[in-house]
């Protein structure tokens, strides 16, 4: 008896399956779906995105500030140089230029929270293929101080 129960079980479950294969409203939705993903993926620009994080306003960069400027390097030096060398590609990339690639706010996220950063934003999630999958450190900074490195990166 047992037996039979999971047959007709069994019979029932793959006729459910197969029947919903054919469903003709999931096949057309489908590729829908996919298509309006590869759109939202296509329009991220780094340049204009803010990323995700503790900075959700754009930033206003006025003059430099040199003084702050020199309060990031020496950050810079005793937390980030493990892994980014200034100019050039080391376990991390370089961070010259880098305003030129990547929105202010966005260099601020990534440095306050990379974690979330690799999850959830595009460019970073790429980013972190390119490099292997070596995740960037989360270094605990306020978010003052990584505003000061963020000047010192104007001066590369
Ligand atoms: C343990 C190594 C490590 C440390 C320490 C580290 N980083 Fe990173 N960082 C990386 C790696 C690897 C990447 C690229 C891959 C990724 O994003 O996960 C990265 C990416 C970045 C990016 C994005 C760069 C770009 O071109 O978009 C910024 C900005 C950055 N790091 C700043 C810093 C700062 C500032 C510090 C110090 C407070 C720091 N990092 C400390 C490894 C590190």
């Amino acid at each position: 008896m047992k037996l039979l129960n999971l047959f007709v079980t069994g019979i029932l479950m793959i006729t459910i399956v197969a029947c919903g294969g054919d469903n003709p409203s999931e096949k057309k939705s489908a590729p829908a779906k996919s298509m309006v993903k590869k759109e939202a993926t296509k329009k991220v620009d780094p340049m204009n995105s803010l990323g995700v994080g503790p900075i959700t306003s754009p930033l206003t960069l006025g003059a430099l500030d040199n003084d702050l400027a020199m309060k990031g390097k020496k950050l810079y030096e005793a937390k980030c140089t493990a892994c980014h060398k200034p100019d050039k590609k080391y376990i991390g990339p370089a961070p010259k230029g880098i305003l030129e690639r990547r929105n202010p706010a966005w260099v601020m996220n990534m440095i306050l929270d990379p974690e979330r950063m690799i999850k959830e934003d595009p460019t970073a999630k790429k980013l972190l293929m390119e490099f292997n999958g070596t995740p960037m450190a989360n270094q605990s900074l306020t978010k003052e101080e990584a505003r000061s490195i963020l000047e010192y990166f104007r001066t590369l």
